[in-house]
């Protein structure tokens, strides 16, 4: 604790802290403080009992530290592993349909839409102020093929305070709609695109290296991107085995591959920065080769479900030791909200073990972990964060359960375990009282509703 102690301490909180760790889905803080930061870093974690000691070591003065009430706790901020910040005006209607048709009919002619920058300005903003709403303090993004809505993406939650990945979509594959790009245009735009981003020195925001999918590139692309993303150490970002027509169609472009995972594999995308999302149809061997790699896998079971694409056994991904985070996949999954990520995993696991009783169903506690430590890890981001363990960046949800109007009722238990588990199945954004990514409020929700971020 102590080597942190040199950092003015600039905020210390005082009440129940829940959060996981490898060892232990659900650890319990009853009664504890938590210092801040200047950095908005995790200065020190205690019991109340050491109030006294802390502060001297410290240098806090007891009177500023902030009580949480009865029915408050902090939790990890959620990371959303897997979002197309593009779908989000759509999201909600338009899954009527399997997903290589989904993508032609109503995907891809949005996604042109947004070579229109105000558009993008639009829709950019919304999706990162609702997600922030939502509780969402890290989001993996999946933008357009247009490089400049791209940046502004990543501007957007930036300015905000929202951590991000965010990358430019790349596809040089011919559709039907004509939303595509050439090899040159896809790799030379890229490189502008992570160029520009790094430049701008966003303490949140990094760019991800964004093969659409295998359909969508050809292999001279998924090389050269591979290229990039070895070149310059970036986060790699893909889909995988969502659907059965997609795998069928994958193993007709590519038959000289052993499996889909192999094909990233030989293109140096499949690295310990990578998370596909899906993965329903992946191989008890794709997943070792997930493993050997360390690249990591996306849990969307809202757009699983919604597109009919298929079911993910994440006991099975998590017995193989594969990293493995929850996504929304908006507007695939219709939901922006990480809390339906965490109840449709619960309502997919149990689906498993209706069809066979052998099968061993996720509990809240580890779906509660998937979707902030795992998502953290899942990301390999380079802060740490996910947990509230000393010298990680302070990204944390203030939640109320007693909220006037809110969703919850709470008659009587008030037991620290069953008040996440009420919160998991049924509280919503009026429970979160405050969102903190790196130790502040992220813009959009400090001063109630703002329609301008900061410069
Ligand atoms: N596979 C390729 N592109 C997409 C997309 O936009 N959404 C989903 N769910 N799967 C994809
Ligand atoms: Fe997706």
């Amino acid at each position: 604790n102590s080597d942190r102690a040199n950092a003015a301490m600039k905020l210390v909180f005082r009440g129940m802290f829940l959060h996981s760790t490898r060892q232990t889905a659900l650890e319990v803080l009853e009664d504890a403080l938590l210092g801040v930061d200047t950095d908005g870093k995790i200065a020190f974690i205690g019991k109340s009992q050491e109030l006294e000691k802390l502060s001297q070591t410290f240098g806090f003065n007891p009177s500023d530290v902030i009580q949480l009430t009865q029915h408050e706790f902090f939790m990890p901020g959620m990371v959303d592993t897997h979002i197309h910040a593009s779908q989000y005006s759509y999201a909600g209607t338009a899954l009527d349909m399997p997903l290589l048709q989904w993508l032609n009919t109503y995907t891809f002619p949005v996604e042109s839409r947004f070579k229109d920058l105000e558009f993008a300005h639009r829709v950019y903003t919304q999706v990162v102020k609702r997600t922030l709403r939502n509780g969402t303090t890290t989001a993996c993004y999946f933008a357009t093929i247009h490089t400049d809505a791209s940046l502004l993406l990543g501007q957007i939650a930036n300015d905000f305070g929202q951590r991000a990945l965010v990358g430019k979509v790349c596809m040089d594959r011919k559709n039907s709609v004509n939303y595509c790009e050439t090899t040159s245009e896809s790799k030379d735009e890229t490189c502008r695109f992570i160029t520009e981003l790094l430049n701008r020195k966003y303490p949140l925001v990094k760019p991800v290296v964004t093969p659409r999918f295998v359909p969508s590139c050809t292999k001279d692309l998924l090389r050269q991107l591979g290229t990039i993303a070895k070149k310059t150490n970036l986060h790699i970002q893909s889909h995988i085995s969502e659907n059965v027509e997609e795998v069928k169609l994958v193993k007709e472009q590519f038959p000289d591959f052993k499996s889909y995972a192999d094909i990233y594999h030989k293109h140096n995308l499949l690295t310990d920065k990578t998370v596909m999302a899906h993965g329903c149809y992946l191989s008890d061997e794709e997943l070792s080769l997930f493993r050997e790699t360390g690249a990591s896998l996306s849990h969307c079971p809202n757009s699983n479900i919604s597109l009919c694409s298929g079911v993910l056994n994440v006991r099975n991904v998590l017995e193989h030791k594969v990293k493995l985070g929850l996504g929304t996949d908006v507007a695939g999954g219709y939901s922006a909200s990480m809390l339906d990520a965490i109840r449709r995993t619960l309502d997919v696991s149990k689906f498993l073990t209706i069809q066979n009783p052998e099968h061993s169903t996720l509990t809240f506690e580890e779906v509660f972990r998937l979707a902030t430590l795992g998502g953290s890890e899942a990301l390999s981001l380079d802060v740490k964060t996910g947990n509230f363990e000393v010298g990680k960046d302070f990204d944390a949800l203030r939640v109320n359960l007693s909220v006037p109007g809110g969703p919850i009722d709470l008659i009587q238990n008030t037991e620290p375990k069953i008040q996440l588990e009420k919160f998991l199945n049924l509280g919503d954004d009026r429970n979160i009282v405050e969102v903190f990514v790196a130790g502040r409020k992220p813009h959009s929700l400090s001063s109630g509703v703002l329609e301008k971020p900061r410069r």
